[in-house]
């Protein structure tokens, strides 16, 4: 065979658009532990990814009659931008973790939005890095450290994952390779139980104080990053404020949308304090076409915390004009609103809202 005869190697030339481009081709399912599997997608029309190592996609599911959204990190390393991929775990009765292990096939088609979202040590520049992670939450890490990796970058890396077993220790194989070849990283696995069927080498218990010390005696000069189940980020929190961490340095994303409300919390306590103080608020009535419903939303409201209270069963999951699920048609009016990438900017022109974090600047009318 000639050189011009050998088969050429075809990438895609263009980017994928978060604006424009949303659906992806699952070409690869890949079993990682017994309850974790690990989703490689491509773009339907050939595209290149590019994002922060960290980010994350929110994805429509259609199940059952209904879309539900959910969002995942991307695990992928964004020095492979060919594809992107997504490690679920199954959480019981979770309706989407269930659906993609058990149904998810290469060939099957999913819409996305992204990438978003601003955890990622590209965002914070530093020498030395520690990467705290509990079950699930080791995905933005492993794209964080599979980065580095490929880019071969000197930074001092020390990757803590907690898990119950060590059966349950995510990317276990290709993290123990990186410490092979990489004397710059460190990879440090905390399993709470040891069994017969899942013995252990690694550290035993929950992480501590002491066994942190252990693990990265530096730990309190490291940028920090964690993420993990509530329980646990509220641990390594508590654990890092005693120990005296500096905590502008300390960096940690939620899976838990409960988590990210409390933001939006804060804001309606702010609109309730400014309504028992009787501070002038002007107030708009806002009209749904399909429920045929009307409430009345003060300015100071988001109209989705306005339904809420008004006793309507609207869309929603993080309520932080993150995953897009509120999204809806504003058939008239005008609202302010302050999302965080939820949607795109031709569904802005095409008069699409969030509702969760839109605020009536005149009477509404919209299309739910
Ligand atoms: C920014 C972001 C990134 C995420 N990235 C990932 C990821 O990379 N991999 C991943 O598996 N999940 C990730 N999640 C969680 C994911 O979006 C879903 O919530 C999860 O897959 C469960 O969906 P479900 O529909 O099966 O169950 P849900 O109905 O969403 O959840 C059922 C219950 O389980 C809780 N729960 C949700 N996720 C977990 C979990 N991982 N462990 C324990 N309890 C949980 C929920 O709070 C809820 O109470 C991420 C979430 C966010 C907000
Ligand atoms: S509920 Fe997530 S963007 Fe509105």
């Amino acid at each position: 065979m000639t050189d011009a005869e050998a088969p050429k190697l075809q990438l895609p030339t263009l980017q994928w658009d978060p604006d424009a481009d949303e659906i992806l081709v699952c070409e690869a399912v890949r079993e990682e532990t017994h309850d974790v599997k690990t989703f490689v997608l491509k773009a339907a029309s050939p595209r290149r990814f590019s994002y922060q190592p960290g980010q994350f996609m929110t994805y429509s599911f259609e199940i059952g009659g209904e879309t539900i959204h959910r969002c995942y990190t991307i695990s992928a390393s964004p020095t492979r931008p060919d594809a992107i991929a997504l490690t679920v775990k199954r959480v019981p009765n979770g309706p989407v973790s269930n659906w993609l292990h058990d149904t998810m096939r290469p060939g099957m088609r999913l819409k996305a939005l992204g990438p978003m979202g601003s955890f990622s040590c590209f965002a914070h520049p530093a020498p030395r890095y520690l990467l705290l992670s509990g079950g699930s939450g080791i995905t933005p890490m492993m794209s964080m450290a599979r980065t580095f990796h490929d880019l071969a970058d000197a930074k001092d890396i020390v990757f803590v994952q907690s898990a119950r077993t060590s059966a349950d220790i995510i990317f276990r194989d290709e993290l123990e390779l990186m410490a092979r070849l990489n004397a710059n990283f460190q990879f440090a696995p905390v399993v709470e139980a040891v069994t017969p069927q899942a013995p252990s080498n690694g550290f035993r218990g929950r992480l501590s104080t002491p066994m942190l010390s252990l693990i990265a005696p530096d730990f309190l000069t490291r940028e920090i990053f964690v993420c993990g189940p509530a329980p646990y980020m509220v641990a390594v929190c508590a654990m890092l404020e005693a120990a005296g961490f500096d905590m502008r340095r300390y960096h940690e994303e939620s899976f838990d949308f409960a988590e990210l409300n409390r933001a939006e919390q804060a804001e309606v306590l702010v609109a309730e304090a400014m309504q028992d103080l009787e501070v002038p608020v002007k107030t708009f009535r806002v009209e749904f076409t399909k429920t045929r419903r009307s409430i009345d939303v003060p300015e100071t409201m988001f109209v989705l915390e306005a339904a809420k209270r008004a006793g309507m069963r609207l869309p929603s999951s993080c309520t932080q004009g993150l995953c897009g699920t509120c999204k809806s048609k504003k058939l008239s009016g005008t609202v302010t609103m302050t999302h965080q990438g939820g949607i795109r900017q031709r569904e802005i022109d095409a008069g699409m809202v969030l509702l969760c974090c839109s605020k009536p600047t005149s009477d509404l009318v919209i299309e739910r």
